[in-house]
């Protein structure tokens, strides 16, 4: 078989760290296991513009292995060119890079499966992260010192506490649900929570978390807002003008999620006019995001304004190992003809969803 692999490259990075195995150099430890079975790998960071290597290689490509991270898009155009792809493989969390509808409508009888759960724990750490850096002031603070400088007001005029702060996450699925018992401990005044189903009570009365029902509603109440879920045609530019507008003046706005949540234009306005007072996560709505994009240098007289980084919340070092090893373990499943597959990492199953609870996640 042949197997494509999408992973950024880390050039000497690589070198330095052999756990790095998410890049096209460590190749998520797979080539001599799969070589050694007489299976092809082909791996590549070129995956958009003229000429690219996905483009050429999906055509007779039996299994493609993409990430998040740098996600090869995988369009009704590329599917309709893969004439022997079978298996689609997220080595991490989040297929919406993938066109899981036109798959599903199609004949085609292909199978997307995702490490689920493989780095939920270091997206709800970089979630954390993310507020107290933003509540807390801390780029502009960290960025004083570097520069040789040394004045106190100037950072503590725009510094808080994240205790006594009403904190709000739009999904409360696997991260958010993380994000949410890491937070018991900070003493916030409220914990809500918005979300298409209810958590269970006992794990609601373990955070102290309150259900809204209505979106609205959440966002004028809270200080502190973190968005976890999917990203879908119902999610897709959710956070727009209209929607910012009704959030608290002042609040701030976390986002690992996915950066197509948010329309990019409307969250830097939002930013510069002081409506939001930071906006801060590693997710964009094109990755690599262009070096003009909004998002890299919006900022406001608030100075903590921007707390962006680039995807990376989900790779920590700890993560790749797991979503290697969730990878390999996907690739043995199928490979053995078992396809003995772990139920939660399955969205399509031979063409088709599966789950009616992944349907209604999308509504
Ligand atoms: C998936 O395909 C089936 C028909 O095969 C259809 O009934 C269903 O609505 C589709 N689901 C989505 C989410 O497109």
């Amino acid at each position: 078989m042949k197997v494509l692999l999408i992973l950024y490259s880390a050039g000497k990075h690589a070198a330095d760290e052999p756990k790095l195995l998410g890049c096209t150099e460590n190749e998520l430890g797979i080539r001599k296991w799969l070589e050694s079975q007489g299976h092809t790998l082909v791996t590549t960071s070129h995956k958009d513009g003229p000429n690219n290597d996905l483009d050429k290689h999906i055509v007779d490509s039996d299994i493609v292995i993409t990430t998040p991270f740098h996600p090869g898009y995988i369009t009704k155009e590329r599917i309709d060119k893969a004439k022997k792809l079978k298996l689609l493989v997220v080595a991490g969390v989040g297929s919406d890079h993938i066109d899981l509808d036109y798959i599903n409508k199609s004949d085609k009888k292909i199978s997307v499966l995702e490490v689920t759960g493989s780095n939920v724990v270091s997206v709800a750490e970089h979630v954390v992260m993310t507020m107290l850096v933003l509540v807390r002031n801390f780029v502009p603070a960290h960025e004083m010192i570097m520069r040789g400088d040394w004045d106190v007001a100037e950072v503590a005029k725009d510094t808080y506490d994240l205790e006594n702060k009403v904190i709000a996450t739009v999904g409360c699925g696997r991260i958010g649900y993380r994000v949410l018992e890491r937070l018991v401990s900070f003493n916030p005044k409220e914990l809500l929570y918005y979300d298409y189903q209810a958590l269970p009570k006992e794990a609601e009365e373990k955070v102290g978390a309150k259900r809204v029902i209505d979106l609205e509603e959440l966002l004028g109440k809270a200080d502190v807002v973190t968005i976890n879920c999917p990203l879908h045609d119902g999610t897709k530019g959710l956070f727009n003008k209209q929607l910012i507008s009704k959030m608290k003046k002042g609040a701030w706005l976390v986002n690992t999620a996915r950066g197509a949540i948010c329309v990019a234009e409307d969250v830097a306005e939002a930013v510069q006019s002081g409506q939001l007072r930071g906006y801060g996560g590693d997710v964009w709505n094109v990755q690599p995001a262009p070096k003009d994009h909004p998002w890299r240098k919006m900022a406001n007289k608030y100075h903590a304004g921007n707390a962006m980084t680039p995807h990376v919340s989900g790779t920590s070092l700890d993560a790749q190992i797991r979503y290697a090893q969730g990878t390999k373990d996907i690739l043995e499943s199928f490979l053995s003809g078992k396809k003995d597959y772990k139920q939660k990492d399955v969205i399509l199953l031979d063409g088709h969803y599966i789950t009616k609870a992944y349907g209604e996640h999308k509504k």
